[in-house]
């Protein structure tokens, strides 16, 4: 990092932070209900490399991104004005300054091993590991989970993705062998020690490699629909509804919002009982909650696709103990929790039914609960 830093800017770097992407065990469209959410960050993670600038330019590079340097002044930041995947560092630097604090200019070398549009939260470990290297160089004081939120507010309001704050989140205040439970509307998170591997077990992400994008409207439509449904029953949001509510919500909503708030409510159930099972050590017992989750997004949610059910059908076939889609939907990754010697098998199964369907090859990810974003160097 420092030496492609030295390269690109010419000078050596103050620093270098990292932030992971995630996968989401159990909670999936509860974030943006103020409901709970379960997930882990990944051992993929993006590195920023980054030195403070006197001027007021914010230069940033991407070893992905393949162009030149991407040349903004931090006073000319406007919504929508960058498309590319340089919204998100500017973003977050916008974001930074539209909450009033005192950040200046930087230069950034950017390197990920997050895979892009594969529903693993690219963009929240990118805005994740700026606004840590922000925070730091600027001194600004700010902790994990007020950075997590500056990085939500750049997706929101400068990129112009309506999503709610879990990706954000996982990424900034995960820690390494543990689930992070959340919930959103106290705006609280706890650690749960989570170790499949420590059990014999694995946790293998597919990615489909159907293109995932939350951008395209469908995601802000599922959202109005779920705030249409808590206005319509008279509470200030889908998690403050029970399971016992549901008869009565069947009565007085339009039929397309009786899914969604079924999907809702019993997600966040499924949270909870996930959480107390890992509470006893009870991984095997996940499985079951996951596949019942995937169901759900799949037969109430509707954003599944025949790819992400082909996976999951065919690890359970194969004997994993659960699978489910995993983040915001249409494509991206399939979450497995398998024996470990069976994971292996597992793989090979998927990829030869992908091949018989005509889908293109599938991408492996083996992946366990890591360290969220910080300092690295
Ligand atoms: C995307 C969004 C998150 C969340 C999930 C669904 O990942 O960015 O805020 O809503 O979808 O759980």
């Amino acid at each position: 990092m420092r030496e492609a830093f030295r390269r690109v800017h010419g000078a050596d770097p103050e620093g270098i932070w990292a932030a992971p992407g995630r996968v989401n065990l159990i909670g999936e469209h509860t974030d943006y209900n103020d409901g709970f959410a379960l997930p882990i960050a990944l051992p993929q993670r993006t590195l920023v490399a980054a030195r403070r600038r006197q001027d007021g330019r914010l230069r940033l590079h991407s070893a992905q991104g393949g162009g030149p340097v991407l040349d903004l002044h931090i006073d000319r930041l406007t919504a929508g004005a960058v498309t590319t995947w340089g919204a998100y560092p500017a973003g977050v630097v916008w974001a930074l300054r539209e909450a009033g604090h005192p950040v200046g200019g930087a230069d950034l070398h950017i390197d990920s091993t997050v895979p892009t549009g594969a529903g693993l939260s690219s963009s929240a470990a990118l805005e994740c590991a700026v606004a840590f290297a922000c925070n730091d160089l600027y001194d600004l004081g700010l902790d994990a989970p007020a950075l997590a939120l500056i990085a939500q507010r750049a997706e929101n309001g400068f990129a112009g993705v309506p999503c709610g704050a879990m990706d954000q989140l996982a990424s900034a205040c995960c820690a390494q062998g543990a689930a992070l439970h959340l919930d959103l509307r106290a705006g609280t998170h706890e650690q749960i020690p989570f170790a499949p591997e420590a059990q014999g077990m694995s946790l293998l992400a597919v990615d489909t490699r159907v293109k995932h994008d939350l951008g395209d409207g469908a995601y802000a439509r599922l959202r109005a629909g779920c705030e249409h449904a808590a206005r319509l029953l008279g509470v200030a949001a889908l998690r403050d509804l029970g399971p016992e509510d549901l008869p009565h919500a069947a009565e007085v909503l339009p039929s397309a919002l009786v899914p969604l708030v079924r999907h809702v409510v019993t997600e966040n159930a499924r949270v909870s009982r996930a959480v107390t099972h890992l509470r006893a050590g009870r991984v095997t017992s996940l499985g079951p909650i996951l596949t019942d989750g995937h169901t759900s997004l799949r037969d109430d949610f509707r954003i599944s696709c025949a790819e992400s059910d082909l996976v999951v059908d065919t690890a359970l076939a194969h004997g994993a103990h659960g699978a489910r889609m995993t983040g915001g939907g249409f494509g991206g990754s399939v979450i497995v929790l398998a024996e470990e010697d069976r994971v292996d098998w597992i793989g090979e199964a998927v990829t030869t039914a992908f091949r018989k369907a005509g889908h293109r090859d599938p991408h492996l990810l083996p992946v366990s609960p890591a360290a969220g974003a910080r300092r690295v160097g």
